[in-house]
């Protein structure tokens, strides 16, 4: 509300920016549901009914997604794929394709779509994240930093830091004797 138009990013990464592994979450064997249900709340969250969070991510990441995350009520998924088969097309919580991440930032910030989009979050892969946080109208981080070292294969991208600043930051949780903790990066006035 009043901020400049722009979107945020939601990621989770542990010690050395892993954030998944075989295309799971590189932590999947010791579920987070604290940190799940941060992210499922912050990027569905809307004031009044005719409101949308757009939820942005690559194809991959959006195939690592259960019923729960896909069939939400005020949220508008964007999948970017070039991939114009049928597969993604068929599936009913899938509503828009789009072949580019700029091309899904301009829609979902376009002024026709302005009213009924109340925020717009960049929910990865590691591609994704890239281009994300490099945007211009990247205003804030949502970063869970996990304080464990995991096996992954996709990495959660340094970022200009000097261009943000740290906003929020969570107590330490602890669930399945792993520790982390919920930071919020924000960019600085120009
Ligand atoms: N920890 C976290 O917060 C977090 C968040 C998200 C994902 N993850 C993990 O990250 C892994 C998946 O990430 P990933 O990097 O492998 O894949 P991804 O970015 O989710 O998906 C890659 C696919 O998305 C499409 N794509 C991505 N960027 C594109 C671009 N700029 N232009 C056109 N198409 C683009 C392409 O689809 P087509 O091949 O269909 O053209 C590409 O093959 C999984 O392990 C997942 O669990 C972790």
């Amino acid at each position: 509300m009043g901020d400049p138009p722009g979107f945020s990013v939601m990621a989770a990464m542990c010690r050395g920016r892993g954030i998944g592994y075989k295309n799971k979450l590189s932590w999947w064997q010791y579920p987070l549901k604290g940190d799940y249900d941060y992210y499922m709340d912050w990027t569905s969250r809307v004031t009044s009914p005719d409101k949308y969070c757009v939820n942005i991510m690559g194809r991959k990441t959006w195939e690592t997604t259960g019923e729960e995350e896909r069939n939400r009520k005020h949220v508008f998924n964007i999948v970017i794929s070039r991939d114009t088969g049928k597969t993604l097309k068929k599936d009913p919580h899938v509503h828009k394709i789009i072949s580019s991440f700029d091309d899904a930032v301009r829609f979902s910030l376009s002024t026709e779509n302005r009213e009924q989009f109340e925020s717009v979050w960049i929910l990865g892969g590691e591609k994704v994240y890239e281009e994300a946080v490099q945007h211009p109208l990247c205003r804030r981080i949502f970063l869970t930093e996990i304080m464990e070292h995991f096996q992954s294969d996709t990495f959660f991208p340094q970022f200009e830091e000097e261009k943000f600043e740290k906003t929020s930051e969570s107590d330490v949780h602890e669930e399945n004797g792993i520790r982390y903790v919920f930071k919020v990066y924000s960019r600085k006035s120009e």
